[in-house]
């Protein structure tokens, strides 16, 4: 242990002077290197050219200045996935932008929760499945700079088989990340103060728990370890699409949404089990303390109708309204569910779920009790590949007296944007949010959206909810819309048509 001597009369921190003088100046050297290696360099960019396609169809010719950064930490633990890359807009269309007063588009990669780098990327990624021009490609076009970061996921192991990239690690680097382009205001081009992050499933998960989590003092020590730099980590707004997040409670929610569907097999999952799970939700919601306007409390037994007017109905209306008079009464024919009236849709929450069919999970869904999910590896530890992280699971499996990990009471926080809206709300949270979600998505349960939406609208907050009708898990519809919402919300004024 370190011996310190105190004088009197000073900070804590620069009382603090450490008795053994070499080890002192070590460090302090150390730390300057550190200090060091998160200074962003303007001048370290290769130009390149890409053209891309912009959500109405038209090609631009976009040059842009593409930095790699090595890693956004100073003491990383592996830099492949600690590192981000920059994309700045300096030319589109032969006219000249200025990208220093723009939004950063913050585009995680994350999927599955597992492992996500860009250590290998060489330019933006102007196309994606299907040859639908990517996100980031659309933001770049529109005159905003983009940040595509890595981080670590759950799967990763060292050589001593310990899980290096189990919770919270990827959020930490998410976070990481956020404070390196803060604390480099002025060197890295674009406005700071306007980052938008976006990401899909798990990584729409993380997306909207940056924006909830911002600043929050739980991720301190994480951070620190790593050698974060020393800025906030509060973002501007979130784009999230299907967030798989609010995890201890998605098995309970997935039972009030999906457990009278079939599973692919057209077999119905364990219906005891199911009714168990579902009874449990009930209290969940309940003590959540929703509201909403035109039901009050929301409770398990008002949430259908709340989802259904709220989002399903909205959502058929706008895609049935887009077709024409011949495909509309196609569609409305095929599917008598719908009642087609005076330009809107309407039907039950029971047609809806038949409707939508097969669910994509047995029960329990995200804690099972063979522990082969996503998630149990994501609550893994040290040399543990996977655990359980609810009391339901551990206990059907190893009896009424099993106790979860002490630790996982934290890392379930340190990983559901619920707990920092709901069990501890934070006032530094993001204030914009754009949530998407297709309503054939059954990865997860429709309430964990839908009651993710109902507590920000509640909180006071600016939420643009949509759901893609009949999309299933990880679609986007409307990349456009969301480019132009960026715009909108963070006050930016492109000199770039759209
Ligand atoms: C993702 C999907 C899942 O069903 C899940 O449980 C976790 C993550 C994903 O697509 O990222």
């Amino acid at each position: 242990m370190q011996r310190r001597t105190v004088v009197k009369g000073l900070s804590a921190a620069a009382a603090a002077v450490p008795a053994v003088g070499f080890a002192s100046s070590a460090r302090a050297a150390s730390r300057v290197s550190a200090a060091d290696a998160l200074v962003f360099d303007p001048s370290a960019y290769t130009e390149q050219t890409v053209t891309i396609t912009d959500a109405t169809g038209t090609a631009h010719e976009v040059v842009y200045r593409f930095y790699k950064v090595a890693s956004y930490v100073a003491n990383p633990v592996d830099a492949a996935y600690q590192s981000l890359n920059v994309c700045v807009p300096v030319k589109i269309d032969g006219t000249a932008v200025d990208a220093s007063g723009a939004p950063i588009l913050l585009a995680n990669a994350v999927g599955g929760y597992m492992p996500s780098s860009v250590a290998a990327k060489t330019g933006i990624t102007a196309t994606g499945m299907g040859g639908a021009t990517t996100r980031q490609a659309l933001a770049l076009a529109a005159g905003y700079v983009v940040v595509e970061p890595g981080a670590r996921g759950r799967t990763l192991v060292d050589a001593s088989g310990v899980y290096y990239g189990v919770a919270p690690a990827a959020i930490v680097d998410l976070k990481a990340a956020v404070r390196y382009l803060k604390s480099n205001k002025g060197r890295v081009p674009g406005n700071v103060n306007r980052i938008v992050s976006s990401g899909v499933s798990a990584g729409g998960a993380l997306s909207s728990l940056l924006g909830a989590s911002g600043d929050s003092p739980l991720y301190e020590p994480y951070l620190e370890a790593i050698g974060a730099a020393d800025a906030s980590d509060g973002i501007f707004a979130v784009g999230a699409w299907c967030p798989i997040t609010d995890l201890e409670h998605s098995d309970m929610a997935y039972e009030w949404c999906w457990g009278g569907n079939k599973l692919a097999s057209g077999a119905l999952a364990d219906q005891a089990l199911s009714a168990e799970l579902k009874t449990a939700y009930a209290d969940h919601v309940a003590s959540l303390g929703l509201r909403a306007k035109g039901y009050g409390r929301l409770t398990a037994r008002n949430l259908d109708d709340y989802l259904l007017r709220t989002f399903m109905e909205p959502s058929a209306t706008k895609y049935l309204a887009g077709l024409s008079d011949s495909a509309r009464s196609a569609y409305l024919a095929a599917n008598p569910f719908i009642t087609w009236s005076g330009g809107k849709a309407s039907f039950t929450w029971a047609d809806f779920l038949t409707h939508v069919g097969a669910r994509r999970k047995s029960v329990p869904s995200f804690d099972t009790f063979d522990m082969a999910s996503p998630e149990n590896n994501l609550f893994g530890t040290g040399t543990t590949r996977a655990r359980h992280f609810t009391l339901w699971s551990l206990r059907k499996q190893n009896g009424d007296s099993a106790r979860l990990d002490e630790d996982i009471p934290e890392k379930l926080a340190l990983m559901n944007s619920m707990y920092h809206l709901v069990d501890k709300v934070n006032s530094k949270r993001t204030k914009h949010w754009w949530i998407r979600l297709g309503t054939n998505d059954t990865d997860t349960s429709h309430t964990i959206a839908g009651n993710l939406h109902a507590r920000l609208v509640q909180l006071g907050d600016d939420v643009n909810t949509s759901y893609y009708w009949d999309a299933g898990h990880g679609a986007d519809q409307d990349p456009g819309d969301f480019v132009r919402w960026i715009g909108e919300v963070s006050g930016y004024r492109s000199k770039v048509r759209q």
